[in-house]
């Protein structure tokens, strides 16, 4: 079973509407769809905003669905020369806002005993690139990063471009989800649609007029995908 998650309501609404069979399951803290997309059986749900949120409802989705596999779909700001509804793909995530570095040897963003960055799944990956090409979405493939804040302030962008000049989105909840589906060996990958651009003038007016047709955007690859597993 495919698993899907999404943090707000927007993010997850076009991947409802587009389950057949569709069931409504009502866990003590999450609500789950379940249903079928062509022919392949997806379990969806909403995860609320940010890492505790992410990390919880992973969970409740893995523990209580046969899991082969978990999508993260939704929007991100975006660096590094992505525009406003391109889509990135997770090659790896990671968490930017975690930092044991002067406790020990570790890397900016690792959780102790756990790798740095969070890998998304090869085959995922290659089949995303294969759906995408064909698109005429713009995407890219590369690191993002998360954390527990809406990222506008520019000290806050100098400082994690410094720590990731490989970094494509930041978004609050990716991290949590891979870290979840690492420590459950499941196989994730991330499709984050760019909303606003990191030190644009008007980027929270710019996340609300393209958070719609950017999570349109990472819909219609997560579609794509899912009829070629
Ligand atoms: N999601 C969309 N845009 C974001 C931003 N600028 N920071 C964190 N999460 C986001």
């Amino acid at each position: 079973m495919i698993g899907i998650i999404g943090a707000m309501e927007v993010e997850i609404e076009s991947i409802v509407k587009e389950l057949q069979n569709k069931e409504t399951i009502n866990l003590k803290l999450r609500t789950v769809y379940k249903g079928t997309i062509d022919n392949k059986e997806v379990v969806v749900v909403l995860a609320g905003i940010g890492k505790v949120n992410a990390a919880i409802t992973t969970s409740i989705l893995i523990e209580n669905f046969d899991l082969t596999s978990i999508f993260n779909i939704g929007v991100a700001g975006g660096v590094n020369g992505v525009n406003h509804k391109d889509v990135v793909v997770s090659e790896g995530v990671t968490h930017h806002d975690f930092d044991v570095t002067n406790f020990s040897d570790y890397v900016r963003g690792q959780v102790p005993s756990l790798p740095p960055v969070f890998k998304a799944d090869e085959n995922l990956i290659t089949k995303t690139i294969n759906a995408l090409e064909k698109s005429h979405i713009e995407y890219k493939v590369g690191l993002i990063a998360s954390g527990d804040q809406f990222v506008t302030k520019k000290e806050t962008i100098k400082e994690v471009l410094a720590l990731y000049p490989n970094l494509y989105a930041i978004e609050m909840e990716a991290a949590a989800i891979a870290q979840t589906a690492h420590l459950y060996n499941i196989p994730f990958i991330v499709y984050r649609s760019i909303s606003d651009v990191l030190g644009d003038e008007a980027q929270h007016l710019d996340f609300n007029l393209f958070v719609k047709d950017a999570s349109e955007n990472a819909f219609k690859v997560i579609k794509e995908v899912i009829n070629h597993l």
